[in-house]
This record gives C-alpha cells, structure tokens and sequence, in this order.
C-alpha cells in the first residue's frame, strides 16, 4: 500500500533507550505514515506550569523554554502520536509537566468546536488489567481535547514489546481503514 505524506508528528516520554513505548510508536508511525516529525520529550526543556494564569488574558505563557515550540509543531500536524509508558497508572512526569503547559491552549481554543486533527495513544505497562492504563490515557485525550484533536485509537500494550507486534499490526490496520490508507 502506497503511504501518503501527511505532517505528522510522534511524541514520546520513556527516559529509557531501548524502550517499550518509543519501539511501538516509531513501529506505527513508520508504518503508517512516509515521514514523521519525532520529539522525544525528554530531550527539551520544559519548565513545570505555575498556574499563574496569565494566559487567560495575553494568550502567551509567561515561561521562555521549549514547550511552545513543541505546541507549535502540534499545531501545523494534522497527526499527533503520543507513545508513552504508564507510570503509576499515569503519564511519566516530564510528559504530564508539558501538558500541564498547554493551559494556554485551552484558552486560545476552547470556543472552537471542530476536531481538525487526528490523535493514536499508545501506552506501555507491565500488567494487563485496563484501569492501569485510565489515568495515563485521560491525561492524553484531555490534552488532545484542548488542541483539538480527535482520538482515532488508543492501544494499550502489557509487557515487552516483542510480544506486542501482533496487537500493533492489528490496531495499524485498523486505523488504515479509519484513514482511508
Ligand atoms: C516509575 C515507574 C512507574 C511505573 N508504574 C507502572 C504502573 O503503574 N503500572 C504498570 O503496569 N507498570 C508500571 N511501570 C512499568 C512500565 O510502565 C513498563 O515497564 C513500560 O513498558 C515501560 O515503558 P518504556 O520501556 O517505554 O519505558 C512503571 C515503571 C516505572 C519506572
């Protein structure tokens, strides 16, 4: 099957190299789509939200580092890809301290109704049971909600990744018909 271009972009939080959640997600962007933009979250600097509340008003966020250029690569994708692992049923705290700095685009958006964009969560845990993933998967689609995008699919992955390939494949084909690819 032929890939089209489209701007995408994968976002991952693991701290590890050789990681279960960024082995996944570059396995379904690569798949998926021809090109994709990768932020590995870790790797910016992202200071943590202090609930200041001056974006209410100016619609800029009062701290200088990475996190707006990170919004603004969200905001010319038409996908958005989080792979992330669930720590204490939630998002690792480096991806939880970047969402927390998207308060200003709940301002900037919240009067737009449309869902011009398109979200895949993939979560990485070791156990199995679904409500470990619930937090994590909230914290996702509550930041995909103030950007505007709408969740496609969200895969929920236990254990090692080598035994996941199979779950991928299937969930890959099925977004391929949600896309039309
Ligand atoms: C700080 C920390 C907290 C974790 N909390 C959970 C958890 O609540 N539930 C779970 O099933 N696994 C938990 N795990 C395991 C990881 O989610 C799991 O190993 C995941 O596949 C790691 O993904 P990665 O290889 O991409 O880093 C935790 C791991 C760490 C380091």
């Amino acid at each position: 099957m032929k890939k089209k271009k489209n701007n995408v972009i994968l976002i991952t939080s693991s701290p590890r190299k050789k990681s279960n959640s960024k082995t996944a997600g570059k396995f379904l962007a690569g798949n998926l789509f021809s090109k994709y933009e990768y932020v590995d979250i870790n790797k910016y600097d992202i200071k943590s939200c202090s609930g200041c509340d001056k974006c209410k008003n100016s619609l800029i966020c009062v701290k200088k580092d990475d996190a707006e250029k990170i919004i603004k690569k969200i905001e010319n994708s038409e996908f958005v890809i989080v792979a992330s692992p669930v720590y204490f049923t939630g998002v690792p705290s480096k991806l939880k301290c970047f969402i927390d700095r998207n308060q200003v685009q709940w301002y900037k958006n919240k009067n737009r109704k449309e869902k011009n964009k398109k979200g895949i969560i993939i979560l990485t845990a070791d156990l199995k049971d679904k409500k470990n993933f619930l937090a994590a998967e909230s914290e996702i689609k509550s930041f995909f909600a103030v950007n505007k995008i709408k969740c496609i699919s969200s895969v929920k992955l236990s254990g090692v990744i080598n035994k996941n390939y199979g779950v991928l494949k299937k969930e890959i084909k099925k977004i391929r018909s949600k896309i039309g690819k």
